[in-house]
C-alpha cells in the first residue's frame, strides 16, 4: 500500500513543489492540510485556488481549515496573559501559529491513516523545530518528513521545478522577502534585511503604514487577564486584535527590528510588525501593575521570559509550558479592569490611565493629602528591622578597620 503523508500546505511555491517532489522522489500519497491562522490575503489565493493548486501539484486531497478563532482563543490569549516577548521584544507571532497547524496536521494524518506528516520548512529556521517537536509531542508514533531540508533546490530551482510539472504558481522568481503572517502580526526576513546595519526597507510593511496622522485614544477592557472589550463594546479576541491592530498600525505603531537567537544557533536579523499584539500586551501588563500582589507579580515576570523561550523553541505542548500556564491562570483571577491608551503618529503608544474594581491601589494608603489612612508610626520600627542586618554588618566592618593589622 502506498504510504500516506499529511502535508502542512500554504499554497506557496515551496509546499506546492513539496507535494510533487515527495510523490516523485519518495512515492508517497500526499494529503494537504491548509490551516488559516489569519494570514490575510497571502499571495491572493482564495480557498478554491489553494485546493486547485494542491491538486494540480499532485495531492491526493486537500482540506482547508479555518483555525482563526482557535488561534485567537487558545494561542494568542495565553501569549497575552504571559506578556510574551522573546528576548524581551518579539511577541512570538510565528511560534504561536505552528502548534495550531501541527494540531490539525496530526488530526488529518489520523483521519486519512497517514504514517507521517510533512512540512515545507528549511534546515536553518525555527519553524522546523516547532513542526518536528510539536508533532512528536502530540503524536510520538508519527514520522516527520521535511523535503525542503534535503532537496537542495534554490528558489530558482523550485520555480523551474514547478514550471516543469505545470504547478500553477504566481511569478515568484524574484520574491525578495520571506513573510509569515497571522492574527498576532507579521514576520519579515531576507533581502536587504539580512544586513544588520541596513535600514529596514519600507516596502514589506502592510500593517504599520502611517495613514492616520491624528492621535487616537482607546480603552481596552479585561476580564481575568483576557481582553474582552474595546471602548466599552464587547468583542471576541480575534475581532479585538484586528481592531486594535488597525487603530494603532495606522499610526505607525508596532514595528520591531531585532537580531535574535534562533534555536539552531544562528543569529538572525528580522523585522516584525505586530501592532495589535504589542498594544494589548502593553495594556495587559499595565493592568497587572494595578491588580497583582507584589510577590506574585515579581515571580510571574521571572517566568514570562522562560515561557516565551519555551514557545519560541517549539515546546508549546511540553509539560513545563503547561505548568507555567496553570500558574499564570491562577495569577489572572483578578486581572480585571480597563486600560486607556493613546497612540500618536509616528508609532508612539502610551498608557494614559487604568482602573479596576479589584485594584490593589489604595488611595488612602498612597495619598499625601488629608485622606491619608496609612499608619505612619509603623514605619520607623519596620524600616529599622529591615536594615538591621546590614547595619550590624557595617558596624563590624568599621570596627575591623580600626583594629591594627595582625603581625605578618
Ligand atoms: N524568526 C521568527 C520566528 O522564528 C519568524 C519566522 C518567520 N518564518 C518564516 N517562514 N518567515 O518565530
Amino acid at each position: 500500500m502506498t504510504k500516506k503523508v499529511a502535508l502542512a500546505y500554504s499554497g506557496g511555491l515551496d509546499t506546492s513543489v513539496a507535494v510533487r517532489w515527495m510523490h516523485e522522489e519518495w512515492g508517497v500519497e500526499v494529503h494537504c492540510v491548509a490551516v488559516d491562522v489569519g494570514q490575510g490575503a497571502g499571495d491572493g489565493a482564495g480557498n478554491d485556488t489553494l485546493v486547485e493548486r494542491a491538486m494540480a501539484a499532485g495531492a491526493a486531497g486537500c482540506i482547508v481549515i479555518d483555525a482563526r478563532r482557535e488561534m485567537a482563543e487558545e494561542f494568542c490569549a495565553p501569549a497575552l496573559v504571559a506578556n510574551a516577548r522573546y528576548e524581551g521584544k518579539y511577541p512570538l507571532v510565528s511560534a504561536l501559529s505552528r502548534p495550531v497547524i501541527v494540531r490539525h496536521l496530526v488530526a488529518e494524518a489520523r483521519r486519512v491513516g497517514a504514517e507521517a506528516v510533512a512540512h515545507g520548512c528549511t534546515a536553518k529556521g525555527n519553524d522546523q523545530v516547532r513542526f518536528d517537536v510539536g508533532t512528536r509531542t502530540l503524536a510520538p508514533d508519527l514520522e516527520v518528513l521535511a523535503p525542503a531540508r534535503v532537496w537542495q533546490m534554490t528558489r530558482a530551482d523550485a520555480v523551474a521545478y514547478a514550471a516543469k510539472w505545470s504547478i500553477p504558481i504566481e511569478a515568484t522568481a524574484e520574491k525578495i522577502y520571506s513573510i509569515d503572517e497571522n492574527l498576532f502580526g507579521r514576520a519579515i526576513e531576507c533581502g536587504e534585511i539580512e544586513d544588520p546595519w541596513a535600514t529596514p526597507p519600507e516596502e514589506p510593511y502592510t500593517l504599520t503604514k502611517l495613514t492616520e496622522p491624528d492621535d487616537a485614544t482607546f480603552t481596552v477592557g479585561f476580564e481575568a487577564g483576557r481582553p474582552v472589550s474595546l471602548d466599552g463594546t464587547a468583542l471576541d479576541l480575534q475581532s479585538l486584535l484586528a481592531a486594535v491592530s488597525r487603530l494603532t498600525g495606522a499610526r505607525g505603531f508596532g514595528r520591531l527590528d531585532m537580531v535574535e537567537n534562533r534555536r539552531v544557533g544562528i543569529k538572525s536579523r528580522e523585522v516584525y510588525e505586530c501592532p495589535g499584539a504589542l498594544a494589548l500586551i502593553a495594556a495587559h501588563q499595565d493592568l497587572e501593575d494595578l491588580t497583582l500582589e507584589r510577590d506574585v507579580h515579581h515571580e510571574k515576570a521571572r517566568l514570562e521570559s522562560r515561557w516565551s523561550e519555551l514557545v519560541y523553541d517549539g515546546m508549546w505542548f511540553s509539560p513545563l509550558k503547561s505548568a507555567f500556564d496553570a500558574f499564570f491562570a491562577e495569577t489572572q483571577r483578578f486581572v480585571t479592569g480597563e486600560v486607556r491608551l493613546r497612540v500618536s503618529a509616528p508609532g508612539a503608544l502610551r498608557v494614559e490611565g487604568r482602573r479596576s474594581p479589584v485594584a490593589l491601589y489604595d488611595h488612602g494608603l498612597a495619598t499625601y493629602d488629608a485622606a491619608d489612612t496609612f499608619r505612619h508610626a509603623d514605619a520607623e520600627g519596620f524600616v529599622r528591622l529591615w536594615g538591621l542586618g546590614v547595619q550590624t554588618w557595617a558596624a563590624r566592618q568599621a570596627r575591623a578597620a580600626e583594629r591594627p593589622a595582625p603581625p605578618a
